[in-house]
C-alpha cells in the first residue's frame, strides 16, 4: 500500500470530485477548542490540514503519521512555504499506523479520511492505540465518508463509495473494499461524539468527539451537541 503515486495528483482530484467540502471537513472543528499543546494527526496527506492546524494553534507540537514519503514531503514543503516557523514544532513520521504505536499523551487527535482505507479489525486497532495515546479529555477531529439510512442519499452514497474504493484500492493498494465504522470502537474507548456536520447528502461527515474516562465506566456512548 503506498499513496506516493498520486500524492502530487491528490489535490485536483480531490478538487474535481468535492470541490472545497474535504477541507471544510477537515477544519470544522479548528478554534472550537481552546487550544492544542499536543497533537497526533493520523495519514495527515499533503499539509492542508496541518497548514490550518498550525495557524489556529501556532504552540502547539504536532506529530504528523504518514506511510507516504511523497506525502510526508508536500506536506513538509507546504508548511515551510506557508508557516515556516511553525515547522519547528512539527515531526514528520514516516510510519504505517498499524504497526507503530504512539508514545506520550495528545491533547488533540486527528483522522482526517484516513480510517476509510483500512478494515474493520484494523480501524479498531488503531482507535485503541489513539485511546491509549490520548489525554484523559482529549478531543478527535474525525472526518471521514459515510452512508446515510436515507434512500436517496445511501443509494448516492453507495455509488461514490464503489468508485472511489475502486480507484484506491486499484492506484494505492489498499485492501479495504468497504468503509469501516469507528463508531462503537469509540464510545469502548471512552470518546462521546460533541457533534456532527454532515455535507454532499450525507456522503461526507466530521465529528467532534471527546475523551471522558466517566462514560466508560457508565457504558454509554452519548451524544451531546455542544456546537451548531
Ligand atoms: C485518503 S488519504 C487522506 C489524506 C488526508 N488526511 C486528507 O484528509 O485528505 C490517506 C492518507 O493516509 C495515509 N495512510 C494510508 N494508510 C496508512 C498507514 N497504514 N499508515 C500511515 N499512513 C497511511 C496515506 O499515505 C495518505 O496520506
Amino acid at each position: 500500500m503506498s499513496f506516493d503515486r498520486i500524492a502530487r495528483h491528490y489535490r485536483w482530484l480531490e478538487t474535481a470530485a468535492f470541490g472545497s467540502i474535504l477541507q471544510m471537513a477537515r477544519t470544522r472543528w479548528i478554534e472550537k477548542i481552546a487550544e492544542a499543546k499536543r497533537v497526533l494527526i493520523l495519514g495527515e496527506g499533503n499539509g492542508r490540514f496541518l497548514c490550518e492546524l498550525l495557524s489556529a494553534y501556532p504552540k502547539a507540537a504536532v506529530d504528523c503519521v504518514d506511510a507516504s514519503a511523497r506525502m510526508l514531503d508536500l506536506a513538509h514543503g507546504r508548511v515551510l512555504k506557508v508557516l515556516p516557523q511553525a515547522l519547528s514544532g512539527v515531526r514528520f513520521l514516516r510510519e504505517d499506523i498499524v504497526s507503530w504505536s504512539p508514545s506520550g499523551s495528545y491533547d488533540l487527535l486527528v483522522t482526517n479520511f484516513v480510517l476509510d482505507c483500512f478494515g474493520q479489525d484494523e480501524v479498531s486497532l488503531i482507535i485503541r492505540k489513539l485511546a491509549q495515546a490520548a489525554t484523559p479529555d482529549a478531543y478527535l477531529f474525525l472526518s471521514d465518508f459515510c452512508v446515510s439510512r436515507k434512500y436517496f442519499s445511501r443509494v448516492h452514497a453507495k455509488i461514490w463509495l464503489a468508485v472511489m474504493y475502486r480507484f484506491f484500492r486499484a492506484t494505492t493498494g489498499i485492501r479495504a473494499k468497504r468503509l469501516a465504522d469507528p463508531t462503537n470502537e469509540l464510545g469502548a474507548n471512552g470518546f462521546v461524539c460533541l457533534s456532527r456536520s454532515h455535507w454532499r447528502l450525507g456522503l461526507v461527515k466530521s465529528e467532534l468527539w471527546q475523551r471522558r474516562d466517566d462514560s466508560i465506566q457508565a457504558g454509554t456512548v452519548s451524544k451531546g451537541a455542544i456546537f451548531g
